[in-house]
C-alpha cells in the first residue's frame, strides 16, 4: 500500500496560512509542545484528490473546526484519529457537505475536489454527495430490498443505459463490497433483514454503485464484531485501489492496520498528520504522543 503513496507524496510538508508548520519527521526528533496548536507533519500530497484550505466550522458560536489545511491523495486511506468532541466528523462531513444539512452551521475556507471549490455557489451537493461518497457508523440501508438498495443511486443518477446494465452495476457492486456469495439468491429481501456487518458491507456496495472518487467512513465497524470488522479492513484496503478513503475511528490498531496517513484532531485543532507508520512509532507532537500512550482521551 505504501509504495503508491510514497510516489504521491515528494516530501511535501504542512502548508497552511496562519499555520506555519513547525516542523516535520525530516527536520526534527524534537516534541511540539502541548501548547502549540500548528498543524505539523505531512499534510499535504502533490497532486491531491482534495485540497482543504483554512477550513473553519461554526455551530453558532462554537468553533468546532480551527483553520484546518489537509490534503487527500488519490488512492489513499488516511484515518481521522482524536479524542471524542475533538471534530472528527465535522470535519469528515466538510468534505461532501454534509454540514449544509445542520441548522446554525458555518464552514468557512476552501475545499477544492480535483481543483473544484466544492462551496461553490454552482455546485449541485446531490452530485457531488455522488462523487463523495459517505458511509456512517450505524448501516442506515434503505427500507428496500437489498437490489434496489444498490441500484437506487445508478438509477437516479442515469448511470445505467438499460436494465441489464444496471443489474450488472449491481452485482458488480454487491461482489467488490464482498457481499454477494451471501446473499445473491436472495436479492429481494429488504436490505434491513441483513445482519449489521452484511448492511455495512451492503451500504459500502449502495455507495460504490454511483462510482465516486472518495469515500467517507465515520467509524464504519464501531458496531460490528472483529470478524465483520476483517471483512471491511480488506475490502478498504482494495476500494483504494480505485478511491480515496477517509475514515475516523476510535481503534487506533484499525487506524495502524488500514491507513497509509493519519491525521491527530485535538479540541477542533489538526495537531499532526503523518505516515501511519511514523505517528504510531515517533509522533512529533507531544499531544499526539500523549493520545497514542493513552495519556489522553
Ligand atoms: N449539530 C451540532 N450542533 C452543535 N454542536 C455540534 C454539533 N455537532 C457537533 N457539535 C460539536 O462540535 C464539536 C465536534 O463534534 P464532532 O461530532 O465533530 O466530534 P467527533 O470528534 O466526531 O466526536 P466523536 O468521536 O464523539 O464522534 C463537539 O464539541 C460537538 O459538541
Ligand atoms: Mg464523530
Amino acid at each position: 500500500m505504501s509504495i503508491v503513496l510514497e510516489k504521491q507524496w515528494n516530501g511535501d510538508n504542512a502548508r497552511t496560512k496562519g499555520k506555519e508548520p513547525v516542523s516535520t519527521p525530516e527536520q526534527t526528533n524534537s516534541i511540539a509542545s502541548c501548547e502549540d496548536r500548528r498543524t505539523v507533519g505531512i499534510a499535504t500530497v502533490n497532486n491531491p484528490r482534495i485540497r482543504c484550505v483554512d477550513v473553519n466550522v461554526y455551530y453558532g458560536n462554537k468553533h468546532a473546526i480551527k483553520n484546518i489545511s489537509l490534503d487527500v491523495a488519490h488512492n489513499e486511506i488516511i484515518a481521522m484519529i482524536g479524542p471524542s468532541g475533538c471534530g472528527k466528523s465535522t470535519f469528515l462531513r466538510c468534505l461532501n457537505r454534509m454540514n449544509d444539512t445542520i441548522d446554525n452551521c458555518t464552514v468557512t475556507g476552501k475545499i477544492e475536489l480535483d481543483g473544484q471549490n466544492i462551496n461553490d455557489k454552482s455546485i449541485d451537493v446531490v452530485p457531488l454527495r455522488a462523487r463523495v461518497g459517505m458511509v456512517f457508523q450505524k448501516p442506515n440501508p434503505f427500507p428496500k430490498s437489498i437490489y434496489e438498495n444498490v441500484a437506487f443511486g445508478p438509477r437516479i443518477h442515469g448511470l445505467a443505459k438499460d436494465k441489464t446494465d444496471l443489474e450488472e452495476i449491481v452485482v458488480t457492486s454487491l461482489q467488490r463490497a464482498g457481499l454477494w456469495r451471501e446473499i445473491k439468491d436472495c436479492l429481494n429481501q429488504p436490505g434491513t433483514s441483513l445482519s449489521g456487518g452484511q448492511q455495512q458491507r451492503l451500504c459500502i456496495a449502495r455507495a460504490i454503485a454511483i462510482n465516486p472518487e472518495v469515500i467517507l467512513m465515520d467509524e464504519p465497524c464501531s458496531a460490528l464484531d472483529p470478524i465483520a470488522t476483517a471483512v471491511i479492513e480488506n475490502l478498504m484496503n482494495e476500494l483504494c485501489c480505485d478511491y480515496s478513503i477517509v475514515i475516523v475511528t476510535h481503534s487506533m490498531q484499525q487506524a495502524a492496520r488500514v491507513s497509509h496517513r493519519t491525521a491527530y484532531f485535538h479540541l477542533g485543532d489538526l495537531i499532526e498528520v503523518g505516515k501511519t507508520e511514523q505517528m504510531f512509532t515517533n509522533p512529533i507532537h507531544q499531544l499526539t504522543s500523549d493520545y497514542i500512550t493513552g495519556r489522553i482521551g
